[in-house]
């Protein structure tokens, strides 16, 4: 694992004490990511999701590398008509705002009335060229190789906190915790939780 890797996973520990009752990891790709932040035996109360209704090709496939990496930790949801409406005390979104401002709407009928929306998304937009490639790790490189440079780069620098906390606010979420790349020693991310009301 780099440096940079292991870091985003402290950051991604910060979530934990907010993942209590049915947990649900909306876009939860190859699980990967997923996998760091549940405990192990607690297939009961976590859910992962990613669908084909994504329009991605390649989910099919990530859904099942997500079902053996999650065996025995969570329960890999494949289609969105299986989610119920409500019953969810928590919805992490990794990594998924910055591609899709709708996100929250999407997921916001399937968590319940005072229920907390983790998200977790890149904070880049302040770096200069040189720190911005100096910030790439892993993960990132993957992405680049999957779809090009500026693609990321221009998906990776979208948005910050602000953007996030102004969606969630537009939707009368309330704000219950904030860390951006100031909070983390540089480190670039962000993290927003917030209660629906
Ligand atoms: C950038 S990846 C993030 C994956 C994972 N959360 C992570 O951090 O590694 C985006 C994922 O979201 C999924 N996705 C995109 N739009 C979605 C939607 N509307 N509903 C559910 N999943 C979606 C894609 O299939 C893809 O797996």
């Amino acid at each position: 694992m780099d440096k940079r890797t292991f870091r985003y996973f402290a950051l991604l520990r910060k979530m934990n004490p907010y993942l209590e009752g049915k947990v649900l990891d909306f876009g939860c790709g190859d699980g990967s990511i997923t996998s760091v932040f549940i405990p192990l035996n607690s297939k009961n109360n976590f859910f992962a999701y990613d669908g084909p209704e994504t329009g991605e090709h390649d989910v099919k496939n990530m859904l099942s590398q997500a079902k053996i990496l999650l065996k025995n930790r969570a329960n890999v949801i494949e289609r969105k008509e299986y989610l119920q409406e409500g019953y969810f005390d928590v919805i992490t979104l990794i990594c998924m705002l910055h591609g899709n401002e709708n996100i929250i709407e999407e997921c916001h009928p399937y968590l319940k009335k005072g229920g907390h929306l983790i998200i977790l998304d890149h904070d880049k937009s302040h770096l200069t060229d040189e720190d911005y490639i100096e910030s790439i790790a892993d993960a990132d490189l993957k992405e680049i190789m999957q779809r090009n440079y500026n693609d990321v780069l221009r998906d990776h620098t979208r948005m910050d906190l602000y953007d996030c906390c102004r969606i969630t606010r537009g939707m009368r979420y309330k704000t219950v915790k904030t860390l951006n790349h100031r909070t983390l020693d540089g480190f670039p991310f962000y993290l927003c939780i917030s209660q629906k009301n």
